[in-house]
């Protein structure tokens, strides 16, 4: 498997490749951490940034990240390409890659994203979600349960709420690496059958059981991973689903359940406190959220670095 153009899915690329990303950014960070400063292997490379969804995280740290590479970046919004409105994907991608060295995409459609890629055949096309998958959030949670477990091997993550594209991610990784997945939802909120399929396609032996009880989901967790139960372009279902996840509430109570004093606490951002989550158990001591944040600008540096 050569180490592919495209960062779109996690599914796309081997578990050596995942891994020498993910030590280039942990060896990043420390050189970043110490010196101040990375030398400028990226000067005069430009990076579009294509935002169909609002954004704190993947905006500022992509932006951050390849400036500290000495290169910059354009924020684009669909209101000036209207892709597939106003111009076709396939084109839109013919003309940026005349321009860029590298283009990231938060879009709705994954298609969206896998269409920019095939067609933009001389640049790198990184996924900053779609409405399928979120892989380099995926990277900044490795990275941080790296940091805070010293290992992705012999570990218990329990995904508990909303089927989405962070569940979806989840599903992805654990195709790659040798960590025991539980994803508890309520009925009809599974995460996609299709990238369940892959996962298992691609590793066989993958460790992965669905417990819908969260109670019974959660025991034994060595990390907890809660995301909102209602993602960009749902907001008009956040009422009915605020009923239907009432029990999947990350809370002290349930945290206790883990059984285990050392289990973290994962959140992508942004949290609804007092849904997923509470505050008590988002500010607590077992929460690593912000940890995660920085490592987003340090996971996709990697990314940055290996494809542009
Ligand atoms: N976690 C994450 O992607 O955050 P933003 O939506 O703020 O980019
Ligand atoms: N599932 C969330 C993740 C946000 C980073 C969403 O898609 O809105």
């Amino acid at each position: 498997m050569s180490t592919p153009k495209d960062f779109i899915s996690l599914a796309d690329w081997s578990t050596d490749d995942l891994t020498r990303l993910l030590e280039l950014a942990m060896e990043q960070k420390r050189t970043l951490k110490k010196e101040g400063r990375l030398p400028a292997s990226h000067a005069g490379k430009v990076l579009g940034c294509l935002f169909h969804k609002p954004s704190l995280r993947t905006r500022i740290s992509f932006e951050v990240a390849i400036r500290q590479l000495g290169g910059s970046s354009l924020y684009i919004t669909d209101k000036e390409i209207g892709l597939g409105s106003r111009e076709a994907p396939q084109d839109v991608a013919r003309v940026l890659e005349r321009y860029l060295d590298g283009v990231m995409i938060r879009t709705f459609a994954h298609e969206n994203a896998t269409v920019l890629g095939r067609n933009a055949t001389t640049i790198p096309v990184i996924n900053g979600l779609t409405d399928l998958l979120h892989p380099c959030q995926l990277m900044a949670d490795l990275q941080t349960i790296l940091e805070h477990k010293g290992r992705l091997d012999d570990l218990r993550v329990v995904y508990i709420g909303d089927g989405n594209n962070m569940a979806n991610s989840w599903l992805n990784a654990a195709g790659r690496f040798p960590f025991d997945l539980v994803i508890s939802n309520p009925g009809g909120f599974e995460p996609d059958t299709a990238v369940l399929e892959n996962a298992r396609r691609i590793n066989p032996g993958l460790k992965y059981e669905a417990i819908a009880d969260p109670v019974k989901a959660i025991e034994g967790a060595d990390v907890v991973y809660t995301d909102t139960w209602t993602s960009m372009g749902q907001e008009e279902e956040a009422k009915e689903r605020r009923d239907v996840f009432a029990a999947y509430q990350v809370n002290n109570e349930l945290l206790a359940k883990t059984g285990k004093k050392d289990t973290i606490l994962m959140h992508c951002l942004p949290a609804h406190r007092g849904e997923e989550v509470t505050d008590e158990v988002l500010d607590g001591p077992q929460s690593v959220v912000f940890d995660e944040a920085e490592n987003r600008m340090h996971a996709q540096r990697a990314i940055l670095f290996e494809l542009m």
